[in-house]
């Protein structure tokens, strides 16, 4: 190296204005090379592409600065690039198969040796397309999944307008955390032809993304492969609520509670839509929405008493879990306001201990053997016609277990009310 450029090179490390004429003046505007042999393969996972590349040459002797490549990928079409910031040369990403995969990946170079600039190289791009075989139309069509109650996925289809005789349709699938891709093993199907697919016991392919092909192969024609991916925690349909009790309340209130549904629906991932009619008989109910809430009781106050009602209350699953979800079917409980029939009769016993000593003097019935250790128990009579209940609004007060109460004693309802 000549004097003048030792003389140079120390002058370039004093100041950042001479550090910027210097690698202009050597290497005008770049300073680092892109990476090398950018490759996409397909590990033949229905979704995921293997993306590699190598080190720019030389940048091993760049010991004072970090080498880190910018990553971006998307499907042809896509407006936007997904960015990744990595030191790593390899990953392995989700794309849509059924359309051309696009990559690029640039060098970033930073520290000592650009003086805590960041230097960028030109982008190196690849693409990548599984062999499109078929026309178009043949592809299968309508394609639809429900995750129902978190327990099983349903997916259907229809055949493509291009489907020949005798086709034959097969659904793989694949998530992170199975070897390859698997086949559906339980078919629906119609006519001998497989047009849906049950798939179990995917609680590992939660909050993941779930990569499925539908193909299939007719004697002599090449049919398109479907693509799609899915995400389980989006597609949830959960059973219809359980247990809904309506009760009434002397001030005209309604109060409606119900239990979650079965199933493997986490309770905590959903909101509930409550609805009420308050329609005559006979003609169409016009439901009316009084309640989305993830709470499990309501309580409304009535319009009208001396009217047929009905209350019905479905499931989905809330933001807290979710994008979206599908609303269950409706549970709906009608009732008539003013004349309960009454059927059987039971007990609730309060959670809470009741001592109302005059209460217990005037029924005269305390200390009887029922009676627990002393304590006095509220209890609210439910007046059961089939399912549904209604209880009063002012408990009924015995002391210990109720025995032998007599239906008829309680009509005409609602004049029952503190009688005993
Ligand atoms: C469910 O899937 C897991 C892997 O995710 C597997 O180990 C297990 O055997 C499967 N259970 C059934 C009943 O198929
Ligand atoms: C359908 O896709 C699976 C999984 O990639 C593959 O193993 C199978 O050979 C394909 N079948 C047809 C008819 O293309
Ligand atoms: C309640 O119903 C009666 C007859 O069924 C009707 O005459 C009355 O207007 C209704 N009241 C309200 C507030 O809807
Ligand atoms: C209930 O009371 C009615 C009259 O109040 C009586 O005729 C009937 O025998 C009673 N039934 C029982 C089970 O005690």
């Amino acid at each position: 190296m000549s004097h003048l450029g030792m003389a140079l090179r120390r002058l370039c490390a004093l100041s950042v204005a001479l550090l910027w004429g210097c690698l202009a003046s050597t290497s005008h505007r770049k300073a680092v090379a892109p990476p090398q042999d950018l490759q996409i393969t397909d590990p033949g996972l229905l979704g995921s592409l293997d993306v590699e590349w190598k080190p720019p040459p030389n940048v091993q002797t760049v010991s004072d600065c970090t080498v880190r490549y910018k990553f971006e990928y998307r499907n042809t079409g896509d407006r936007d690039w997904k960015v990744i910031f990595t030191r790593k040369l390899k990953f392995r990403v989700g794309f849509d198969l059924s359309r051309t995969a696009e990559v690029k990946v640039q060098t970033l170079l930073e520290g000592q040796c650009t003086n805590d600039m960041e230097v960028q190289s030109d982008w190196i791009y690849a693409t990548f397309q599984v062999p499109l075989q078929g026309k178009l139309e043949s592809e299968v069509q309508n394609f639809h999944c429900i995750y129902h109650d978190w327990e099983y996925l349903k997916c259907t289809w229809q055949p493509g307008l291009l489907a020949p005789r005798g086709v034959h349709y097969g659904l793989y699938y694949w998530y992170e955390g199975l070897d390859r891709a698997a086949q559906c093993d339980d078919y629906i199907q119609d006519h001998g032809i497989n047009i849906g697919c049950m798939l179990q016991n995917l609680s590992q392919a939660e909050y993941k993304d779930l990569s499925i092909c539908v193909n299939g192969s007719a004697a002599a024609t090449l049919l398109r492969p479907l693509y799609v991916t899915l995400r389980l925690h989006n597609l949830a349909k959960p059973s219809p609520p359980k247990h809904l009790v309506v009760s009434m309340s002397a001030s005209e209130e309604l109060h409606v509670a119900w239990s979650p549904p079965g199933g493997e629906t986490p309770p905590q991932c959903l909101e509930y839509e409550v609805q009420l009619t308050e329609d005559a008989r006979g003609t169409k109910a016009a439901w009316a929405s009084v309640s989305t809430q993830m709470e499990t009781a309501l309580t409304i106050s009535r319009a009208n008493q001396s009217r047929i009602s009905c209350v019905r209350v479905r499931g989905r699953t809330n933001i807290f879990c979710a994008d979206q979800g599908f609303w269950s079917e409706w549970t709906q409980e009608c009732f008539s306001g003013m004349e309960p029939k009454v059927t059987s009769i039971s007990y609730t016993a309060s959670t809470q201990p009741v001592c109302d000593q005059a209460l217990i003097a005037a029924t005269g019935i305390c200390g009887g053997p029922a009676l627990e250790g002393g304590a006095c128990f509220s209890y609210t009579l439910n007046l059961v016609r089939h399912s549904h209940s209604y209880s009063f609004a002012s408990p009924v007060r015995l002391a210990g277990k109720p025995q032998n109460i007599n239906a008829s004693a309680l009509a005409p309802f609602p004049a029952a009310q503190g009688q005993l």
